[in-house]
Parts: structure tokens; C-alpha cells; sequence
């Protein structure tokens, strides 16, 4: 089924009663069909949810006045309207920023938790500085030159050179997006608060999955959340980036059905 509420865009299938459902929460500045290998396979035994977030997507751009803490807001309402007390948040990058802000806000909401590619740290001064300039050559150049780029910093050479139907589907994800939404996220992520220190508090059981060569969010800051969480296990994907969901969703695919089997038997007592 698909839906909107409050101007965020939602599709809701497989099977009621087959553990706490799963809702997946996209990257920076794509959509939730990023998720289509992972829909297809956990779906077919639980309920999953993926949304666009708000300025992605079919979601609505509105002002374009966003925060983490909004991104947070507008998945609580999500999860309200839904009527899901408890969910396994899956979240990549951004979707891991938001995954994590919500665990420290509303942990009784949370089942599982699985980072994707993702990190607890706020943005360096210097990463600031270049969120600014993005945002102007957006201003300046447009979405199209701005995805060009910006998907060279998330695939390995060897997804680029060899799989066009991934490229081609996350640049069409980008163009479809405004230039109000790209860079009212853009001013989120910058503006994002620091959730290390709420990672030692997060009880459920967690997954990180991180690919082997992602250059924004490396395997050095996936093992960083692991010694600080509590109940957490790591695996690297090979053959992939920033996108490993995408890049190698055979594997990524294995860690995170394993872990959901887990994560329902350790609910189920
Ligand atoms: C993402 O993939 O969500 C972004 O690259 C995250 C970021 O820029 O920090």
C-alpha cells in the first residue's frame, strides 16, 4: 500500500504479526526506492515501511527549513499513523543520523537497530564549509551538475564502470529532487547534534553494516559506534561504498535477514 501523510510519502506491505516491522530510511539525497533489494526480500515474512524523507522524493520540499530534529518529528508521526508502537529502524547515512537522533529521543519506540553506512559524529568545521559551497553551486549550477559529482563520491569505480542501472537510478533520484530540498537538507546535516555519547543507553540489538571503500562514512567510524554500543555486531561489505545496500545486496542482504531472525527471537521473550 501506498500513502502520504502530513506530505510524507510512504509504501507499507508484507505480513502483519511476523515480528516488530522494519522501516528503512534513506540516504542523503536520493529515495526510498533505494531499498527495493531490501523490500523485496524482508517483506516477504515482515512488515517493512519505507518513506521519503521530507524534501526527497514524493515527500513534500515545504519551506525547505529542515533539521534532524524535524526528519525525527515527521517519523515518530510516521510510526503513530502507522500505528507501530515498536520498529527496527534500518537506516543509511542520513537514515542512520535520523535512526540514531530518534533512538536517544524515543528509545521505547525502537526494537532493533540497524546502521547502514552511517556514523554517531557531527559534521567537522571543514565539512560544514563544504556543505555551504554545495549549496551555492546548487544555487549557481543546478541539481544536474551537483548529481553528476556527487555520485562519484558514493559508488566504487567498479559499481560505476560496471552496473549503469544502479547509476542511473540513483542519478534519477537525485534530479527528481529540488534544489530547495537538496540544500534545506544539506543546512540538516550541518546543523546535526553529536549522538555518541547516546550510544552506550541503546539496549536493542544492533547491526552495522558499512561498505568496504565508503570514503563519507568509513569502516573506522562503523567500529568506533561498535565499541561504544552496547549490543552490537559489525560487518564490512565487500565490494562496495557508500551505497552497500545497492552495490552488494547479496551480502548485505544475508547480514540483515540473519540479524532480523535474531532480533525476533530475542523480542519474542
Ligand atoms: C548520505 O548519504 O546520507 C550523505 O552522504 C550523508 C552526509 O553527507 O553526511
Amino acid at each position: 500500500m501506498e500513502g502520504a501523510v502530513n506530505g510524507i510519502a510512504f509504501e507499507d506491505s508484507g505480513p502483519r504479526g511476523g515480528g516488530a516491522p522494519v522501516v528503512f530510511i534513506h540516504g542523503f539525497p536520493f529515495d526510498r526506492t533505494m531499498w527495493e533489494p531490501q523490500l523485496r526480500e524482508v517483506s516477504k515474512d515482515r512488515r517493512v515501511i519505507a518513506y521519503d524523507v521530507r524534501g526527497h522524493g514524493r515527500s513534500q520540499a515545504g519551506d525547505g527549513q529542515y533539521s534532524i530534529e524535524l526528519f525525527v518529528d515527521d517519523l515518530v508521526m510516521l510510526l503513530d499513523h502507522s500505528k507501530v508502537e515498536r520498529a527496527v529502524l534500518c537506516g543509511l547515512s542520513m537514515g542512520g543520523y535520523i535512526a540514531l537522533r530518534a533512538a536517544e529521543r524515543q528509545p521505547e519506540r525502537l526494537s532493533g537497530l540497524v546502521l547502514c553506512d552511517t556514523k554517531s559524529g557531527p559534521d567537522t568545521d571543514e565539512a560544514r564549509i563544504k556543505r555551504a559551497a554545495t549549496i551555492a553551486a546548487v544555487k549557481k549550477y543546478g541539481v544536474p551538475k551537483f548529481a553528476n559529482e556527487f555520485i562519484k563520491a558514493v559508488l566504487t569505480e567498479e559499481t560505476l564502470r560496471t552496473k549503469p542501472a544502479i547509476t542511473g537510478a540513483l542519478l534519477n533520484s537525485i534530479l527528481a529532487n529540488s534544489p530547495l530540498g537538496i540544500s534545506g537538507t544539506l543546512l540538516a546535516l550541518a546543523a546535526r547534534t553529536d549522538t555518541t555519547a547516546a550510544l552506550a543507553k541503546i539496549s536493542v540489538p544492533t547491526l552495522i553494516l558499512v561498505g568496504e571503500q565508503d570514503k563519507i562514512t568509513p569502516p573506522a567510524a562503523s567500529e568506533a559506534m561498535l565499541k561504544a554500543l552496547p549490543e552490537a555486531a559489525l560487518h564490512v561489505i565487500p565490494d562496495a561504498a557508500h551505497m552497500s545496500n545497492l552495490e552488494n545486496p547479496a551480502v548485505f542482504n544475508e547480514r540483515l535477514l540473519a540479524f532480523l531472525i535474531r532480533e525476533k527471537a530475542a523480542g519474542a521473550f
